[in-house]
């Protein structure tokens, strides 16, 4: 743990002020690791300062005390200051000082500069909690509840912050989430039986739940039902067959099926591109609406689609102003990160998980329904954590059309991408994944959601530079792979072209924003013939597309063509005969 140097961290402001903000600035503002090493460390730096650097006044009594208390506790904390670039303020004269990273928003208050200890009076309160002050508004506790279960929580609570208790907390983490529903069967609804409905709905039952997944599409829910996955997704078939036949999972169309006896409502409906990019919630808004009307007892909606910071907040609005009866509810945003193609897996094996409400019990207790899983969790707010997940996908985006935009640098250059992006990647800070040059990235989910954060940003009065020209990149590549063909053939008209894969990635049957439709537009318009194979994808694009041949194999794509492209890296394209095509 490095607690950074007072002089370090805000750039802008002179010496007087860094000297007179040193001791806040070691106050905590987050978490960063539990470890009883962590504390010994961080507290002890603190009386370093009182044995001689000088520059900070602090009550060295408080601080040996909360160092003793702190060796008698299991876990403990560890500090840092505000991040470079922080803002810092002063209020009116007072010692108070302001600081909140830059674009954080919120006007963290810290404690005041004048003899106020950052990391002072840890008690133990009655039922294993530990308290630990950050000085006079905030705080940090250590719920030592889980321990039982090899896990901590702890989160920081800091001063003047905006909303209830949850939104008290900049984070806060546990190993295993203690709740009171962690170990019990849950009763759960979940709205919209796609791609994330659907694998959410399989798996929540395979974790012990009993759920009903909701769709209005009742040609999906009749087959649904009949033990037919609507989407393709390996694993999905047999475990959706198991959990039938459990009698824990069902599907419906009605929403008094479903909603009366659920505790969790989870929805999953799409948020589709609007007409100028931005994210598209009247399903959100429409399931709200009929979850409200079938409500008959107190419950938690989980929004799990991906939707505009502050659409929690719409969704409890809506299901207020429509409920017939008071009946109390809670929302929590509970971000999807599961990919297609490995969706059960990535449910199962999720990173982290990320749950934000402006309610923390409620935001716990959702985390309980997935107490099986070992994984780490973080707890928010509602405007963080939907915001998480734009930003966990603008930025995989990014890493694609940077690596994109390497390529094209290197081809000018005469250096390999392929092995540039392996050499990037042995650096820890960057890593291997997300690296690879190719055709750009498509789906139901990088182009919308990177779009609709550009939107949403363009709506709050910032302009999105960055993100612009992320999407700029990944649309070009789609066109420059067709004129590099036409370079290659020198001209398209008439050509044969074999299009290998029409998914947007390997292992899924979608094709939403799939890069392969664009290309093939793009090939039928310069007067190219073209025909498709995609193992899984043919038939949701025969549905829309019938302007090219479809062939039932790569050989038979092969026989007669002038070129063939690949565009989904299939593993069954990889292992092709390249004599026989
Ligand atoms: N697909 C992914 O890989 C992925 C990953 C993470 C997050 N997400 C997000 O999850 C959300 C759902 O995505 P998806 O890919 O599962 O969408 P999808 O289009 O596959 O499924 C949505 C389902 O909701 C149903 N639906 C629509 N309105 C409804 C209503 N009022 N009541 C009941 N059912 C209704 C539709 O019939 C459809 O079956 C989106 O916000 C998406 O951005 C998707």
């Amino acid at each position: 743990m490095n607690l950074q140097a007072a002089g370090d961290v805000a750039p802008g402001i002179g010496r007087a002020e860094r000297r007179r903000a040193a001791p806040w600035m070691r106050a905590t503002v987050a978490v960063e690791h539990v470890s009883l090493t962590t504390v010994e460390h961080a507290i002890g730096v603190t009386r370093g300062d009182d044995e001689g650097a000088g520059d900070v006044p602090s009550p060295v009594r408080r601080r040996l005390d909360c160092r003793r208390r702190a060796e008698r506790m299991d876990a403990a904390i560890a500090v840092k200051g505000p991040a470079a670039g922080s803002v810092l303020t002063k209020h009116d004269g007072t010692s108070d000082v302001e600081s909140a990273p830059v674009g954080c928003g919120r006007g963290i208050q810290i404690q005041s500069a004048e003899g106020m200890n950052p990391a002072v009076a840890i008690e133990r309160h009655a039922a294993g909690r530990a308290r630990c002050g950050v000085g006079r508004r905030g705080h940090l506790e250590l719920n030592q509840a889980g321990k039982e279960e090899g896990g901590h929580q702890r989160r920081v609570c800091l001063p003047g912050m905006r909303h209830g208790p949850v939104a008290d907390c900049i984070g806060w983490g546990v190993s295993k989430p203690p709740s009171l529903h962690s170990q019990r069967m849950s009763s759960v609804a979940v709205i919209g039986a796609g791609y994330v409905g659907l694998t959410t709905a399989v798996c929540l039952a395979d974790l012990g739940h009993r759920v009903t997944g909701v769709d209005i599409d009742k040609t999906k829910v009749i087959r649904l039902r009949a033990g037919e996955p609507t989407i393709y997704e390996p694993g999905l078939e047999a475990l959706m067959a198991a959990m039938l036949k459990s009698g824990r999972l069902a599907f419906t169309s009605d929403y008094d099926d479903a909603i009366p006896d659920a505790d969790f409502v989870f929805i999953a409906v799409g948020t589709p591109p609007g007409r100028r990019g931005e994210a598209d919630t009247v399903f959100v808004k429409q399931a709200a609406k009929r979850i409200a009307g079938a409500m008959k007892k107190t419950m938690t909606i989980v929004n799990k689609s991906t939707v505009p910071i502050g659409t929690g907040n719409i969704v409890a609005r809506i299901v207020g102003e429509s409920l017939r009866d008071e009946i109390p509810f809670h929302v929590v945003s509970n971000p999807e990160f599961l990919r297609e193609g490995s969706a059960i897996y990535d449910f199962m094996h999720p990173d982290r998980l990320v749950f934000g409400s402006h309610d923390e019990p409620a935001a716990r207790a959702v985390a309980g329904l997935y107490s099986k899983l070992d994984t780490k969790i973080l707890i928010t707010d509602l405007h963080t954590a939907e915001m998480i997940k734009y930003a966990s996908n603008a930025f995989l985006a990014t890493r694609i059309s940077f690596i994109n935009e390497m390529a094209r640098i290197c081809e000018r250059v005469d250096a390999d991408v392929k092995v540039v992006s392996e050499g990037m990647g042995m650096d820890r800070r960057i890593g291997p994944l997300f690296l690879e040059a190719g055709i750009g990235y498509g789906g139901s989910c990088f182009p919308k959601d990177v779009k609709a954060l550009a939107r949403m940003a363009e709506t709050m009065g910032y302009h999105p530079e960055l993100l612009d020209a992320v999407m700029e990149i990944n649309l070009d590549q789609r066109t420059l792979v067709v004129e590099k063909l036409r370079e290659v053939l020198g001209g398209l008209r008439d050509q044969v072209v074999g299009v290998l894969g029409l998914a947007y990635k390997p292992n899924t049957d979608d094709i939403r924003e799939a890069p392969a439709i664009d290309v093939i537009e793009n090939l039928l318009q310069k007067g190219a013939v073209v025909r498709a194979y995609d193992p899984k994808a043919m038939p949701v694009l025969k549905a829309q597309m019938n302007t090219i041949q479809y062939c039932n194999d790569p050989y038979a794509l092969a026989t007669g063509a002038d070129a063939l492209l690949v565009v989904t890296e299939w593993d069954e394209f990889r292992q092709l005969d390249l004599d026989r095509l």
